[in-house]
């Protein structure tokens, strides 16, 4: 089941409502990346309190471990991991992809060695919705190719990047036709891929719509090519995916990124960079980057980010009210400095804050009518720095 509704748009750019099996959620969105079934650090309590709506799954992973048994002995993959609110699950595709030379691609699917224990998988577009199915995530992706950039420095040409296409589209089909056998009560996303030729977006594109998905993904970006390629195709493509249904820009992006995408008409977004960069100490801020490591923050008492309501910069509120202090830099610096665990997680409490809080800037913005002022502000303040 899947509901989209268009509550308001200003040029490309909308504001959504979608409803799914667990839940509602308002987009545009960023969803917190869970790879392994946990959004590394958090607690899922913890991701409720920053207003996280959906978070992600893999099902390559999920699938090596802890192995299909157990998530059914489960019911599913919101029971295991104790998050009520809707899941999207990513197919594999474009997991199996970043295996590199330890894969073989057929029409037929990919084989590979489990990077766990060295077992023969064959992973196919059907293997694939079976799975999906046992994690009962709401969002299920299509089992996908995801087209390199790029490959030991040869840049994908026009006639590979439709070839690959091509098969993710047949691809495409044999998934609808599994998930619609297996009685999958969830919603099965296509993605557009297409590499970085505009026309074969168009032709995948047309073909998807024409499969008429209740939802559709752009994939195949962020996969190692110049920015102004990425904000070319960012540009080209999902505005002219069909105006009721959910749009997904996956892998993306830099803060920067995700409000651009929004202007050109993305719902949803995806990407381990508010995760990963929080354990390397990069954090993301109202006036910029920081990085905590950086020894000029020693002794300073600010919090990461004066503006932030994160657990992390405002500490905790009371019952009666009264609020607890944040975190200063110079803590942070040194607990980073100490290889302490609280340092990731702190990190980590404040980067996805800040991009769930972005996102509900954005929200309000259009709600308001003021998305292209917003726009302009949120460069300015993004370029005043730390
Ligand atoms: N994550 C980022 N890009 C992609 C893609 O092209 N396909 C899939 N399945 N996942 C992705
Ligand atoms: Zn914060």
């Amino acid at each position: 089941m899947l509901q989209f509704d268009l509550l308001a748009t200003d040029g490309h750019a909308r504001r959504g409502r979608l409803t799914l099996n667990h839940g509602v959620v308002q987009t545009p969105i960023f969803m917190p990346v869970g790879t392994y079934g946990t959004v590394k650090g958090v607690t899922p309590r913890s991701l409720q309190e920053m207003g996280a709506q959906i978070i992600l799954g893999n099902t390559f992973h999920l699938w090596m471990r802890p192995g299909l048994d157990v998530l059914a002995q489960f019911g599913g993959l919101h029971r295991f991991e104790r998050w009520e609110r809707p899941i999207l699950t990513d197919s594999g595709g474009f997991q199996v992809w970043s295996l590199g030379e330890m894969r073989k691609i057929s029409e037929e699917g990919v084989k590979f060695a489990s990077p766990v224990n060295g077992d023969k998988l064959f992973l196919t577009p059907e293997v694939s919705m079976q799975i999906q199915t046992i994690l009962d995530s709401d969002i299920v992706m299509q089992f996908d190719e995801c087209t390199p950039y790029e490959t030991k420095g040869h840049i994908t040409t026009e006639a590979e990047a439709r070839v690959s296409m091509e098969l993710s589209l047949r691809w495409a089909r044999r998934c609808q036709a599994e998930f619609a056998r297996l009685a999958n009560p969830n919603a099965l996303f296509g993605i557009v891929q297409g590499g970085m030729f505009e026309h074969l977006r168009d032709e995948s594109l047309a073909a998807l719509v024409a499969m008429d998905f209740p939802g559709y993904a752009v994939g195949g970006v962020s996969v190692g090519e110049p920015k102004d390629e990425m904000l070319r195709i960012m540009a080209h493509t999902p505005h002219r995916l069909p105006a009721h249904k959910p749009r997904y820009l996956m892998g993306v992006g830099t803060p920067e990124d995700l409000v651009e995408g929004v202007a050109q008409g993305v719902d949803m977004f995806d990407c381990v960079m508010p995760t990963r960069n929080a354990r390397n100490g990069h954090l993301f801020t109202r006036y910029g980057d920081l990085k905590i490591r950086n020894a000029r923050h020693r002794s300073d008492q600010r919090p990461l980010d004066e503006t932030c309501t994160c657990y992390a910069c405002r500490g905790e509120t009371a019952a009666d009210g009264s609020v607890s202090g944040g975190f200063s830099r110079a803590y942070l610096h040194h607990l980073e400095r100490c290889g302490e665990m609280l340092a990731p997680m702190l990190a980590t409490i404040h980067n996805l804050h800040y991009y769930l809080n972005l996102m509900q800037e954005v929200r309000d913005a259009l709600d308001a009518g003021r998305f292209a002022a917003f726009r302009e502000q949120f460069r300015r303040d993004r370029a005043h720095g730390v």
